[in-house]
């Protein structure tokens, strides 16, 4: 039987650290539920000390999930360790993932500590990790830059305090394939006890080596990866969870190993992170972007017509990519959508299937055939309208080239209706301006993104946004074949967000409108660059 290689997924640590990856506690529980049924093994849910807030999503993702180990990062200090513990220590399987920098240019630069005082630090503190929980895993923080001969000493030391898994970062993406596999190998062949620990890889990206330095690590011995969805993470980021999932399974000649990974959950789970945070992924991005299939050349074609396995490694079926058996369109009825829905791997109540259908037929109305891209587009953005204050009910533009564009909107909230209408340089501009009128709080428009779901002159446009407020940043999604009826939707997915997390404190809605500075607007700074 192939030995097993252990995924620890980051993707909500060192992932999520990243700019532009921060998710909110509702959004971090759903993508573990998602990596869980991925098959990851283990999952870092964050580091517990750094904030209340990661604090609480460790709590709650180790509340959430079953059959998966929820790890916390910790420094080496009691404090850290404890919020650690009292944050993983519900989970079914726990683990306090302990580090402490070892190369010397970090002791002496960093953490102002000779090597001796960091092996007290180790001792102390991975025993008392230990002496909380059966799990402790250590890391070695810049192993790759790191003595060798100190780095067994540190090794023997950490198994010897009770440490079950020993990491061995290549923190800062510096290492190359072939030191990787020397580094794995000179620790099993000088640290006695170190077959009662697995050895784990955690290379960034820095020089793009991520997954072969991964790679070349479990070659050499190493039983346990850590990797991130789409290989998001600190700088250039981790090695991606995807590439090695499959490389392991298309190279299984030569790469002897096996995973618990469930391949055909990759596209799915890649699709969350990117619907979550609002990052597309890079079209060519091996694995799951959206040209990782697609043969454009005609001699490619010509190959794959004859035989797929001339042009293709690997099926898309393999990563959950599904080819449309099942074309939708205007006559399509409940139970094929239904099934549509399963083969893309939403598994939604009837109550939302009901919903999701009449947003399908409204969209055939405007739209001839339905593919794929649309449906997931749609999914996604209905789920948008969970959190509804503000709903769109109707609304008129009228633009031109030698005149201010005009938008007045009507909304819907607690069942009454609110109207207002708004001059802008743009129809998008004008819009915002009015949710902005009607709905009586200024936000401001940090991000704004306009893309077609697919080709054709009747494709679904859709926009991803991010406003904020004092309060912090907001992301939304709207999705139509009307650009301005999608910009629409995702502001108020946004400011619904918004407003549902202060309901209880500052947003009055008997704040009367000549108190808000609307002609001083955030807006006016924003949009002035993202009209369209
Ligand atoms: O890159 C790194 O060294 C880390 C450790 C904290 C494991 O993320
Ligand atoms: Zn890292």
């Amino acid at each position: 039987m192939a030995e097993r290689v252990y995924i620890f997924d980051t993707t909500l640590r060192d992932g999520e650290q990243a700019p532009g990856y921060s998710m909110n506690l509702e959004e971090k529980i759903k993508m573990a539920k998602v990596l869980e049924a991925l098959g990851v093994d283990i999952i870092e849910a964050g580091f517990a000390i750094s904030s209340p807030g990661d604090f609480e999503s460790v709590r709650a993702i180790a509340a959430a999930v079953e059959n998966v180990t929820v790890a916390s990062l910790a420094r080496a200090l009691k404090k850290d360790i404890d919020a650690a513990w009292n944050a993983v220590k519900e989970a079914k399987k726990p683990r306090i993932h302990v580090f402490l920098a070892t190369s010397d240019l970090h002791l002496e630069y960093k953490l102002k500590l000779t090597r001796e005082e960091a092996l007290e630090r180790i001792r102390e503190n991975v025993s008392y990790a230990a002496s909380l929980c059966p799990d402790v895993e250590f890391s070695l923080e810049d192993a790759t830059r790191t003595d060798l001969d100190y780095m067994c000493r540190v090794v023997e030391l950490a198994i010897d305090c009770g440490a079950k898994t020993i990491n061995l970062p290549d923190t800062v993406g510096y290492a190359t394939p072939q030191e990787i596999a020397n580094m794995v190998e000179y620790v099993k062949k000088n640290v006695p006890n170190i077959g009662k620990a697995v050895i784990s890889m955690h290379c960034h990206n820095d020089l793009g080596l991520a997954v072969a330095n991964t790679i070349s690590g479990i070659s050499a011995g190493a039983r346990q990866v850590e990797c991130t969805l789409c290989g998001i993470g600190e700088r250039a980021g981790n090695a991606a969870l995807e590439e090695i999932a499959m490389l392991i399974k298309t190279r299984n000649d030569v790469l002897p190993f096996e995973t618990g990974i469930n391949t055909t959950e990759i596209t799915r789970s890649a699709r969350l992170l990117s619907s979550t945070t609002g990052v597309k992924i890079n079209p060519s991005k091996a694995i799951v972007g959206a040209n990782a299939f697609a043969h454009e050349s005609g001699i490619h074609q010509h190959g794959m017509m004859a035989n797929s396995r001339t042009y293709e490694i690997m099926t898309p079926e393999s990563v959950g990519l599904t080819q449309t058996s099942l074309v939708l369109g205007k006559h399509s009825g409940q139970h094929a959508f239904s099934k549509k829905l399963a083969e893309l791997g939403y598994g939604v109540s009837k109550e939302e299937e009901d919903r999701l259908f009449a947003e399908f037929k409204k969209t055939c109305d405007r739209k001839k055939t339905i593919t794929d891209r649309d449906i997931v587009a749609l999914v996604e953005s209905t789920e948008e309208k969970d959190s509804q204050i503000w709903s769109l009910e109707s609304f008129v533009v009228n633009s031109g080239n030698h005149m201010d564009s005009t938008a007045c909107i009507t909304l819907r909230k607690d069942g009454k209706i609110y109207k207002d209408v708004a001059i802008g340089t743009g129809p998008v501009y004008a819009s915002l301006r009015a949710v902005e009128k009607i709905i009586r709080h200024p936000f401001s428009l940090d991000d704004y993104q306009l893309q077609a779901v697919t080709e054709h002159r009747d494709a679904l446009g859709e926009v991803l946004v991010k406003v904020s407020d004092a309060s912090g940043t907001y992301r939304g999604r709207g999705v139509s074949t009307d650009v301005i009826e999608a910009s629409i939707l995702s502001t108020l997915a946004a400011v619904n967000k918004m407003l549902a997390e202060k309901s209880s404190s500052s947003f009055s809605q008997g704040q009367s409108a000549s108190s808000m500075s609307f002609e001083n607007d955030m807006l006016l700074d924003h949009t002035d660059k993202k009209e369209n």
